[in-house]
């Protein structure tokens, strides 16, 4: 696997690639490598040509500068995981790359009410940063697929909705969620979890099972309910939200439509990690095709 630091010598790379007519598959990332990173590694493996990761701990999407410090940063782990995954580059960038001084890099995009729900309501500032980010690793990897998460939901949407608006060429892909073999969610801030909040934290995948199910027969009002009492009895655990959600949308849903796709989605604090997760509880083929 190449790793490279600077821009200059990735986009050289890169276009020494293009001219053999390579196709490039990107997937951006913070660290802390799991096997959800590594199925998007495999997807673009069998997407495009070349597959690019990045490992870039972007400080503008932390709202929380406790969380940004404590971020997990393993990068020989890191790398280990990448090279035995086949992936072909690395790009490791300094701040200074990313965010060089002088150039603008903040993006001045609107989003209607998709970035005003759940994660943007909860984490203000959080998805200008990621759209400020992912535009610039856009901007200097030039990929023809993008791979990103099933595991936030709300962030691939946003991502979708500003390629859209830049009229951009790169092809996004959704993969699903992995999860450990209990049901939960993989995800970088499940290494800060005790062994007793681990073990609890299979609740949260629980919760989002048994309410896919009793939406058939309940309102939605009434799993909500269910749900946000669940999620809030063990100690330490203090849901911040539990959403119904029309999947392209993102907006609240009051009841269900046949033909909608439906997802639900749900934010949790177990102490002090904030975790995530989401299930699609309706016609999953609109974003699965196949
Ligand atoms: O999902 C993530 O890990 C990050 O938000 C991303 C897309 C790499 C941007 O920093």
């Amino acid at each position: 696997m190449f790793v490279f630091r600077k821009v200059v010598d990735l986009q050289q790379f890169l276009q020494s690639q293009r001219k053999l007519n390579r196709q490039i598959g990107f997937v951006p990332t913070m660290g802390a490598l799991h096997n959800g990173h590594l199925s998007l590694i495999e997807q673009s493996r069998k997407t495009a040509d070349l597959t690019v990761c990045s490992i870039f701990v972007n400080p503008t999407q932390f709202n929380d500068p406790a969380d940004l410090k404590k971020y997990p940063r393993p990068i020989e782990a890191d790398i280990r995981l990448l090279t035995n995954a086949h992936c072909d580059v690395l790009f490791l960038p300094y701040n200074r790359e990313v965010y060089p001084k002088g150039k603008l890099t903040k993006v001045n995009m609107k989003f209607g009410k998709l970035n005003k729900v759940m994660e943007g309501q909860f984490r203000p500032g959080h998805f200008e940063g990621v759209v400020q980010v992912v535009n610039r690793l856009l901007e200097i990897v030039e990929p023809d697929y993008l791979l990103m998460g099933q595991k936030d939901f709300q962030q691939f949407s946003i991502i979708a909705s500003m390629l859209e608006q830049l009229n951009s060429k790169v092809r996004l892909r959704m993969c699903p969620i992995v999860r450990e073999e209990d049901g939960l969610a993989m995800s970088s801030r499940n290494r800060r979890l005790t062994k007793e909040q681990r073990q609890k934290s299979v609740l949260i995948s629980r919760t989002l099972k048994k309410a896919r199910k009793l939406l058939k027969t309940a309102t939605v009002a009434e799993v909500k309910s269910f749900a946000l009492e669940a999620l809030a009895e063990p100690e330490e655990f203090k849901p911040e939200y539990f959403e119904i959600v029309d999947g392209r949308s993102l907006q609240p849903l009051e009841k269900i439509n046949p033909g909608k796709l439906v997802v639900a989605c749900a934010a949790v604090w177990v102490g002090e990690i904030r975790l995530i997760d989401n299930m699609i509880c309706q016609n999953e083929q609109i974003l699965y095709p196949e």
